[in-house]
C-alpha cells in the first residue's frame, strides 16, 4: 500500500518564532537565519518550505528507483543502484563527502555529535551502500533540531533489506561486527537527513524490529578474497562495478589505487583506516577499499603535504618508551607517497568528471 508522504507538522511550534525578512542577516545571526530558512514557508503562507519540498523530491527519487525485490535478486540491486547513481537530483542535491552511519539513540538526528559515521563520495553512497535496501513507498518527512545542534529535514524511509546476496554483493563484510550486520536487518528505516538543502547524512534509524527475516553470516577476518571464479570479492568496491564500462580512466585509476594501497600498507595506514575503526576516528576515512578510499583522495594529499599521518605514537623498548613523531620521517619517502597519492587523486577525478559527477 502506497501511503502518501506525511508532512510532520510535529515542529510547526517554530514558526512562532518572530522572523521579519527585511532583518539583516549576519554571521552573528546565524539561528535565526536558520530559523527564517526553515519557516520561510509558513511566513509566507506556503504548507511548506522549500527544504520539504526538496526532501519530497528525493523520497520519491529513492522509493522509485528500488522498490521491493526478492532479498536475493542481484539483477534489482545492480537497477537500483544504477538509477540512484545517476540521478541528477541526488548528484545535486548531495554534500561531498556524505555521512553514513548509525542513529546512536532514537530522536538524535544530529551528524557533528554522531560518533560512527563514514564519510563518501556521493556516488559511491547512492550507488553501491544504498542500494541495498529496498524501499517499501511510504516515507514520512519532519524538521528537527535546535540552535545547538543546527536544523534538519529528516526523511523516513522504511525498508526491507537485500540479506541473501552473496556476501561479495555487500560493500565489506559488514558482519566483521555482529552488532553492525544486525543492525542493518533489524533497523526498520534509513533517515535520510537534509541540512542546508543538501542531503549531509544517512543514518540507519535506532529502532531495531527483531521479528525481521534474518540471515547469518560468520567474519573469517579477511576484508578481501578471491571468488570462486578468481575474480576480486567485494567485487562492488572495483572501480569497474562503480563507473560505467565506456569510463576510459577504470583501469588506470585502479593501477593508481593498488600502487597506493601498497605504499600505504608500509606506514600501516590500513590498520586504522578500516571498517573495524579501531582508533575510533569520527568520521572514518576508509583506505581499505578502492571505492570508498575515493571520498578522502584529496585529504591524503593533503596529510601527507602537511606530514601528519600516521600519527605520532608510542613505542615500548626495553625499559623506556620512545615517541614516535608523525608523518614519514624520510623525506625522499614522503614525496614518493605524495607523487604515488596525487596520481591516485587526480585520476580518481578524472574518473568521476567522466561520469558527470562532483568532485571535491
Ligand atoms: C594509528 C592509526 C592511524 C594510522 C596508522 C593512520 N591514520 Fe590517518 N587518521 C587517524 C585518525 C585517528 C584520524 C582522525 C584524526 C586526525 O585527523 O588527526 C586520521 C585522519 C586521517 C585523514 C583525514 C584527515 C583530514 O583532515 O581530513 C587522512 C586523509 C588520513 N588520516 C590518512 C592517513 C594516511 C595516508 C596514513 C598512512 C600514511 C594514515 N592516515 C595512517 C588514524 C590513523
Amino acid at each position: 500500500m502506497h501511503l502518501a508522504g506525511v508532512v510532520s507538522t510535529r515542529k510547526i511550534t517554530y514558526a512562532q518564532k518572530t522572523w521579519s525578512p527585511s532583518d539583516s542577516i549576519s554571521d552573528s545571526t546565524c539561528c535565526r537565519y536558520h530559523a527564517w530558512r526553515i519557516f520561510a514557508g509558513f511566513i509566507t503562507g506556503q504548507p511548506a518550505n522549500a527544504e520539504t519540498r526538496l526532501a519530497e523530491k528525493i523520497a520519491k527519487e529513492i522509493i522509485a528507483a528500488c522498490p521491493l525485490a526478492d532479498p536475493a535478486d542481484k539483477a534489482a540491486r545492480d537497477a537500483c543502484g544504477q538509477k540512484l547513481g545517476s540521478s541528477k537530483l541526488l548528484m545535486n542535491s548531495t554534500a561531498i563527502p556524505v555521512l553514513w552511519g548509525t542513529q546512536p539513540k532514537v530522536g538524535d538526528f544530529n551528524l557533528k555529535t554522531n560518533r560512527s559515521t563514514t564519510k563518501f563520495h556521493p556516488l559511491v553512497m547512492w550507488r553501491v551502500y544504498l542500494s541495498v535496501f529496498m524501499f517499501t513507498g511510504d516515507y514520512k518527512i519532519e524538521q528537527v533540531g535546535n540552535q545547538a545542534s543546527g536544523y534538519q529535514t529528516v526523511i523516513h524511509l522504511p525498508y526491507q533489506y537485500r540479506n541473501k546476496l552473496d556476501m561479495g554483493e555487500y560493500p565489506y563484510p559488514y558482519w566483521h561486527s555482529k552488532k553492525k550486520w544486525d543492525a542493518f536487518q533489524y533497523s526498520p528505516e534509513v533517515n535520510v537527513i537534509v541540512e542546508q538543502g543538501k542531503v549531509a547524512g544517512l543514518i540507519r534509524a535506532a529502532e531495531r524490529d527483531r521479528s525481521r527475516p534474518y540471515v547469518n553470516h560468520e567474519w573469517d577476518g579477511r576484508w578481501h578474497w578471491t571468488g570462486a571464479a578468481g575474480e576480486q570479492e567485494p567485487r562492488v568496491t572495483l572501480y569497474k562495478y562503480l563507473f560505467s564500462e565506456s569510463n576510459p580512466y577504470v583501469a588506470q585509476l585502479d593501477t593508481a589505487y593498488r600502487t597506493l594501497d601498497t605504499e600505504s600498507r608500509k606506514y600501516s595506514c590500513q590498520t586504522c583506516h578500516n571498517p573495524g575503526n579501531p582508533s575510533l576516528m569520527a568520521p572514518l576515512g576508509i583506505m581499505e577499499y578502492p571505492n570508498q578510499a575515493l571520498s578522502i583522495r584529496h585529504r591524503i594529499v593533503k596529510v601527507m603535504e602537511a606530514n601528519r599521518m600516521p600519527p605520532a605514537g608510542v613505542v615500548s623498548k626495553a625499559d623506556q618508551q620512545e615517541l614516535i613523531p608523525a608523518g614519514i620521517a624520510d623525506e625522499a619517502e614522503r614525496q614518493k607517497y605524495l607523487k604515488i597519492a596525487r596520481e591516485f587523486a587526480e585520476l580518481g577525478d578524472k574518473a568521476l568528471a567522466y561520469e558527470g559527477q562532483p568532485l571535491n
